[in-house]
């Protein structure tokens, strides 16, 4: 039989909804994601609150929902008391996450007036300090942002001219508290009684928060899976979600196994599941902790230190502003696929990040903004990937990896939206070949192909810069059809493709 792949789709077996949130974001106090990405007075689109036009007009294409902030690293040094008030009042500080100075010209209420800007379908999920601060700096801060009025700190946003509160519903309790790294890190027994006591008190203020526990960095952390357990015998009852990071770069030239990131991923993800539901068995608890995988991104991190680290507190550097290739747009790509075979229980995601810091949109200052072939993949994701995810067992070629052993040639997730249509994502991480694939519709009422949107180049390194900032878009494939109840279609090779059926 000729190489191809398949698998069969039939309503009656989701995996579970996709919740809106799973397509976040992340700004973070670092580089040039604040200053002279979104924020910057000077740029000839900017408005009267200083932010970027033309890049909030390409944040509201991209489709982001919930929006991670202030960190990331920043956040465990963070004094949200810095970030309020009269803006000229407000303190420089050393920021040692990054090696930077942090003007806090862009503070809380300039975020939320942000999020208020790129729309409705836009929510803060703000993280509080637990690296240098604790329990009582994170109820005031959550008594400043979210109650009426009638207290020191409610009536204090009030007179810095926030009368309605952020009404901040979801809450990061720390971030990477595993990491060596990190400003405060502690040992999980240490974080997860931190973490509990925070959680319960922010319940006090008020019970239907929703609360995000730290998991681990990263799946290759030594304490990974330990730290969650740990952290979760203590937290399980009072926190909704466990978080999860993850980041995936191309090492050594060896691209059949970075295209093969999402192997990692979803294994990761599997692995806390089961972690969680190990705890909650042992506490004889009914509920399920959902799990918030609110970093994640391709990320050419072995450079990253040598370039934090030779820093002497400059103010927004361009630090972590990785320039992506079609390749690592189609790893990208399959990292979302791997985020939405997993809807039951992923129901948060961040992207990390939204503007020049390992983003998917660059800006120059003074200058334009541009997409990243990044971006394409997920505006498409976040556009179409509405619905319910269907069970999707391929059957596929291999090929062999250095890392992750055979994997299948073929990664692919398919969602039924509410309106009839069905749309399948779909990876070939074949470098060279095309890859013929037929799928098997039942029980669904589709019967045209609207569209088969592929990103795919002849040249694996081609991107997307200042002088050239639309060299890479995504281009219709034609051919691809539907009969009988079988969509049949050819992959390009190294492709990330969209087939829309309606
Ligand atoms: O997203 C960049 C950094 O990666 C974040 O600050 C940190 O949480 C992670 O290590």
């Amino acid at each position: 039989m000729a190489r191809s792949a398949r698998f069969t789709l039939h309503p009656g077996f989701a995996v579970g909804a996709v919740d809106p949130r799973l397509f976040g974001s992340f700004v973070e106090h670092l580089g040039r994601c604040v200053y002279t990405g979104i924020h910057e007075p000077d740029h000839p689109t900017a408005d009267e609150a200083g932010l970027r036009g033309d890049v909030l007009d390409l944040i509201r294409e991209l489709g982001v929902t919930a929006i991670r902030y202030p960190g990331g690293n920043f956040v465990s040094g963070y004094k949200w008391e810095d970030s309020v008030g009269p803006v000229d009042e407000r303190p420089r500080r050393l920021d040692l996450a990054w090696r930077s100075t942090e003007s806090n010209r862009f503070g809380l209420s300039e975020f939320i007036d942000f999020l208020k800007k790129v729309g409705p379908q836009a929510e803060p999920m703000m993280a509080v300090n637990l690296g240098t601060r604790g329990v009582a700096e994170a109820l005031e801060l959550q008594e400043y942002a979210n109650h009426p009025s009638g207290t020191a700190l409610s009536d204090l946003r009030a007179a810095h001219g926030d009368k309605d509160p952020f009404g901040i519903r979801l809450w990061c309790l720390g971030n990477e508290m595993d990491g060596p790294w990190q400003t405060g890190h502690k040992t999980a027994e240490e974080y997860g009684r931190l973490a509990a006591t925070t959680a319960r008190a922010m319940r006090q203020i008020d019970p239907d928060v929703e609360l995000v526990a730290c998991g681990s960095s990263g799946q290759s952390m030594d304490t990974f899976a330990a730290w969650e357990a740990t952290v979760l015998a203590e937290t399980y009852d009072v926190v909704d979600y466990v978080s999860l990071h993850a980041y995936y770069e191309e090492l050594d030239g060896d691209r059949d196994s970075f295209l093969a990131s999402a192997v990692d991923m979803e294994s990761f993800i599997e692995n806390v599941v089961a972690t969680c539901d190990h705890v909650g068995a042992r506490l004889k608890s009914k509920k399920k902790l959902h799990l918030s995988f609110d970093e994640w991104n391709v990320w050419y991190l072995s450079k990253t230190e040598a370039e934090v680290s030779a820093l002497d507190w400059p103010q927004a550097p361009r630090l972590l502003e990785d320039n992506y290739t079609v390749t690592d747009a189609v790893v990208f790509g399959s990292l979302l696929i791997a985020l939405l075979r997993h809807a039951d229980r992923v129901t948060v995601a961040c992207l990390a990040q939204l503007v020049n810091v390992i983003a998917p949109i660059l800006t120059e200052p003074g200058g334009p903004a541009w997409r990243q072939t990044t971006f394409f993949p997920f505006a498409q994701a976040s556009r179409h990937g509405r619905g319910q995810v269907l069970d999707v067992r391929v059957d596929s070629p291999t090929y062999t990896t250095a890392k992750y052993g055979e994997v299948p040639l073929l990664h692919a997730t398919a969602v039924h939206g509410e309106d009839g249509t069905v749309t399948v994502f779909a990876v070939n991480r074949d470098q060279h070949q095309p890859l013929p694939l037929e799928v098997a519709l039942h029980g669904l009422e589709v019967t045209e192909v609207v569209e088969h949107s592929a990103l795919a180049d002849a040249d694996p390194e081609a991107r997307n810069t200042l002088a050239e900032p639309e060299r890479v878009l995504p281009h219709d494939v034609p051919d691809t059809a539907l009969a009988d109840g079988t969509l049949s279609a050819v992959l390009e090779p190294l492709s990330w493709n969209v087939i829309r059926l309606r």
